[in-house]
């Protein structure tokens, strides 16, 4: 599938581009489905978006009650640790909007790491009424790429990379110094029927050229995990969102087109 890239002028208008996109999915599904399940990234692109998000007109006019929240990675920290993806969104986004306590399907970073894993898997299966081997489907799965390729927490060369049958696993920081890490699995993410990645700044210029080059037997495919997130249900779209340094080194004809 090819994705459509679209980028934006600056910073600034990349999350105004990216909050009116994600407002047209919630809607959009809200109006044809009367539910909207939203998978969150962390990082700081994001943030500019879910801020953006939390004020007028999307905070008053949204369908917030009808929107279920869950978080595609998380770092094993105490909540109120300034690391905490979880932290962050409920700041910049969850505590200025009308989102039902009980549609926020949280992690709790006080497990141990595996069990953390397992009791968020459990709460997504038990929320989403899976059966056995079933994937939840994300109407809008939110995503940022680390300058690794790295995307949730599934790094280069990890085993959580290759997980096929889990929703949720733990896994290590890259750096063994830092915390350990929950996410969501590929099978998830390739599950969602919108997914939409985030990227800004020079500093991703270089790897969004690497991941979106459109040479699928490259050798660096099985190695970037931002490569192996493709939708795989019947319908679904890959959107890129990119600021122009992030964007700088794609060719023209990869854009799909330029934002307001
Ligand atoms: C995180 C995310 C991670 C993030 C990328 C990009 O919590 O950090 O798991 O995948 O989206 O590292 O982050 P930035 O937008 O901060 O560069």
């Amino acid at each position: 599938m090819e994705p459509t890239i679209l980028v934006a002028q600056s910073p600034e208008h990349l999350a105004d581009a990216a909050a009116r996109f994600c407002a047209s999915v919630i809607s959009e599904t809200v109006n044809r489905r009367g539910r909207c399940s939203i998978l969150l990234s962390g990082g700081s692109t994001p943030q500019a978006l879910y801020e953006a998000l939390s004020r007028v007109p999307y905070a008053d006019n949204l369908p917030w009650a009808q929107c279920v929240v869950a978080w595609g990675d998380e770092r094993l920290v105490p909540p109120d640790d300034v690391r905490s993806n979880q932290r962050m969104v409920l700041r910049a986004l969850l505590n200025a909007v009308p989102i039902p306590p009980e549609h926020l399907l949280m992690i709790d970073t006080t497990l141990p790491p595996d069990e953390a894993a397992r009791a968020y898997e459990a709460r997504l299966q038990d929320f989403f009424h899976l059966k056995p081997g079933e994937m939840p489907v994300f109407d809008l799965c939110l995503l940022g790429i680390g300058s690794d390729g790295h995307t949730a927490s599934l790094f280069p060369g990890m085993d959580a990379l290759h997980e096929a049958h889990r929703l949720v696993v733990s896994t290590p920081a890259p750096d063994p110094a830092e915390p350990a890490r929950i996410t969501v699995t590929l099978p998830v993410l390739n599950h969602a029927s919108t997914i939409v990645f985030l990227a800004q700044g020079e500093g991703k210029a270089d790897i969004v050229r690497r991941v979106l080059r459109d040479d699928s037997t490259g050798q660096e495919t099985g190695q970037l995990p931002a490569r192996l997130v493709r939708p795989t249900r019947p319908g679904a779209r890959l959107v890129w969102l990119l600021d122009e340094e992030a964007a700088q080194t794609l060719r023209s004809d990869q854009l799909s087109a330029t934002m307001a």
